[in-house]
């Protein structure tokens, strides 16, 4: 049964929308893991667009949970992140005009600063995960490069638009979790998965956590936080 990590930037981007102090991020970390919640994941842009410094600190003091701090490769991001010391770092490629993290890292092609980010986390004993596209010559980079996890990208699974090419994404998603899991890695997913298309990817054999944000957050301003989050947490346990 796979885990649920919820991603609360969106509470901190209704927050900015402000820059005053509601809704408070931390406020929904707690609900979240009194709701069922595995995990806690923020993403620390390094243009700050949602999530502040001031919330990944107040988040490691505050909330009694595992808490995944999301990351880009910069030198500055990878210092907080050191003295931070979240339990885990998911490793992700940040453009400064994308809307949402729009494709995974290209390992292969950044192999040496991946590995430096690694070697740095790991030595905080941080968990690192890399979050890739459901490539197989990524995966065995990711393997080389020291991190023990891999989150794959199911962004090209949520925008297909037929029943053949959905199935066919989801086919791409199965392969790439039994290859991690047959390299030794811990294989997550996430990006994208909404209450109706999050079931076949939780029920592929393997998969240990999905990390969700944007449909948890939407479908809680209609029934709630905690609600979303449980009819959520029910769809990946089932
Ligand atoms: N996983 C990673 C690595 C991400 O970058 C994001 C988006 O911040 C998510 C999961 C959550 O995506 P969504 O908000 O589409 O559920």
């Amino acid at each position: 049964m796979p885990l649920l990590g919820v991603n609360i930037d969106h509470v901190a981007t209704l927050r900015q929308a402000r820059r005053e102090f509601d809704p408070d991020p931390v406020k929904a970390a707690v609900i979240c893991l009194q709701a069922g919640a595995d995990s806690i994941v923020a993403h620390l842009r390094e243009d700050r667009r949602h999530i502040q410094d001031k919330d990944v600190w107040a988040l490691r003091r505050t909330v009694h949970g595992r808490f995944n701090l999301e990351m880009s490769l910069d030198a500055e991001i990878v210092r907080i992140a050191s003295r931070l010391k979240p339990d885990q770092a998911t490793l992700v490629p940040e453009r400064r005009q994308e809307i949402t993290t729009e494709g995974g890292l290209d390992v292969i092609h950044q192999f040496d600063a991946v590995r430096r980010a690694v070697e740095v986390l790991n030595k905080k004993k941080i968990a690192v995960s890399l979050f890739i596209p459901p490539d197989k010559k990524q995966i065995l980079k990711s393997r080389e490069s020291g991190a023990a996890m891999i989150e794959i990208h199911t962004g090209a699974y949520d925008r297909a638009r037929t029943d053949q090419s959905r199935a066919r994404q989801l086919r791409k998603i199965q392969e790439a979790t039994a290859y991690g899991r047959r390299l030794g890695l811990i294989v997550n997913a996430g990006h994208g998965l909404k209450y109706d298309n999050t079931r076949p990817i939780a029920r592929i054999p393997g998969i240990a956590e999905l990390n969700i944000g944007h449909a948890i957050m939407a479908r809680a301003l209609f029934v709630g936080l905690g609600q979303a989050v449980r009819e959520m947490k029910e769809l990946v346990a089932l």
